[in-house]
């Protein structure tokens, strides 16, 4: 059973969502002049060996200007030490502390789409186009807002420019393609040009602020990264700005994916949105197999360091491989009936925030939003359903897996 692909229009490359089987567990796209490992235990292995595959994929990259301090893309040693610095910032505590902003956030949020629909169903009621207001829009009410305005909280910047953010991350992930490393096509490049354009706003406006917090320190990460040292050296504006930037985009995109996506699963699972409803204790197992399901960054770069035999296939050394998280996590031989949703799954080890070294450093903070998001979602909403008339919206990324909007009615059916 795959109903959520089965009802809506996904990535036609995501084809692991449509409850098909990989080509093979590794294969050389040679179109695209790179490998694709779908296999799970092939993944595994990839990802706890950074000796043999680099997270440093800027030789296929034209351009350099986000590399230094580019804390996903780094390898031992240097990778060591930064995230050493970061998980400072990222304890248990600091991250439990949160809940109480997240929850009266999620609340302030849902009150303003409310207050919203209020004055809708005002105008309706005049019109008589009552159809019109019971209905709320997830991604812009709060799936957007919510992790966006945590992380920018986080970071020290006006949660207000948000709207600015979405602009130029948007803009950033805006090819539908898979990039090929042989024949890349004018739109490639078109889209290339306009990620690098969009993400230098970005850094521009974070290396405003972090100037700013050099000459007046406050309480906030962006202070403690100027003010950060690794090895008695105080870190490069640069380095800062580009770990400001992972921090930001990366704290924000992917949540808003699992926020949508979670609330998609339970739509087209209303068996199993009847029991969480039920019994919330289901709540964190129902984003983990949320995440296994619909898995936000569907796939990770890696480049060979020497020659290596993977899932029976050579690959030379200095070859690009993209390891495909989401197709892993439907891995038969991992997963029993991978292509059910099964908030069950005891223990689920989905790889949806990766594995080995650079495990996702916010993961703790995206579990924490993704709960209790949903819990308030589920406690003001008794009826939420996806709109047949409305279909969601899904980001055209190929490596990403996440609506950009998705309309939801508020009654009964
Ligand atoms: C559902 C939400 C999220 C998903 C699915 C996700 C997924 C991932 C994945 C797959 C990686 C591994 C990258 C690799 O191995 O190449 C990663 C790393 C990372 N994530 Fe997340 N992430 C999420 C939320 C967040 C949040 C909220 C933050 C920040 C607050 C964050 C910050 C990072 C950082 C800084 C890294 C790099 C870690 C390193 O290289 O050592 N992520 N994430």
């Amino acid at each position: 059973m795959t109903t959520v692909t089965q009802t809506w229009a996904t990535h036609p490359d995501q084809f692991w969502l449509r409850g098909q089987a990989p080509p093979a567990l590794v294969e050389y796209a040679d179109r695209l002049g790179y490998w694709k490992v779908y296999g799970y235990p092939e993944a595994v292995r990839i990802l706890a060996d950074p000796r043999t595959f680099s997270s440093d994929a800027s030789r296929f990259v034209p351009r350099k200007d986000f590399v230094e301090g580019n804390l996903p893309t780094m390898d031992p040693p240097e990778h060591h030490k930064l995230r050493k610095l970061v998980s400072r910032a990222f304890t248990p505590k600091v991250v439990a502390d949160l809940e109480p902003r997240i929850a009266d956030l999620t609340n302030d949020l849902l009150d303003r789409a409310e207050a919203d629909r209020t004055a809708d169903r005002a105008e309706a009621d005049r019109t008589a186009d009552r159809a019109e207001a019971d209905r709320m829009e997830l991604v812009a009410d709060l799936a957007y807002p919510l992790p966006v305005i945590v992380i920018a909280e986080l970071l020290g910047v006006p949660s207000s420019d948000r709207h600015l953010f979405k602009q130029w991350v948007d803009g950033a992930f805006s090819s539908s393609e898979q990039f090929s490393l042989v024949e890349p096509s004018e739109q490639q490049q078109r889209a290339m040009d306009r990620a690098f354009e969009q993400l230098h706003h970005l850094t521009d406006y974070l290396g405003e602020h972090a100037a700013e917090r050099r000459r007046c320190p406050r309480e906030d990460l962006l202070t403690k990264l100027v003010e950060a040292e690794v090895d008695g050296e105080r870190l490069s504006d640069a380095a800062v700005v580009n770990f400001a930037n992972v921090l930001l985009i990366a704290g924000h995109i992917t949540t808003t994916m699992l926020l949508g996506n979670t609330v998609l699963c339970l739509d087209a699972h209303p068996d199993v949105a009847g029991r969480v409803r039920a019994d919330r204790t289901l709540v964190p197992a129902t984003i983990e197999e949320s995440l296994r399901f619909l898995s936000p960054f569907a796939a990770l770069a890696r480049v060979t360091n020497t020659d290596v035999e993977v899932g029976g296939a050579r690959i030379p050394a200095g070859q690009m491989i993209m390891v495909v998280l989401a197709a892993a996590n439907r891995d038969p031989r991992q997963f029993t009936d991978p292509n059910v949703f099964d908030p069950g799954r005891d223990p689920n080890p989905h790889l949806a925030f990766g594995r080995g070294i650079h495990f996702c450093i916010g993961a703790p903070l995206a579990r924490l939003e993704g709960r209790v998001a949903l819990n308030i979602l589920l406690d003001r909403f008794p009826h939420l359903r996806t709109d047949p008339d409305e279909p969601p919206t899904f980001l055209p990324s190929p490596n990403l897996t996440g609506v950009r909007a998705l309309p939801l009615l508020l009654d009964r059916r």
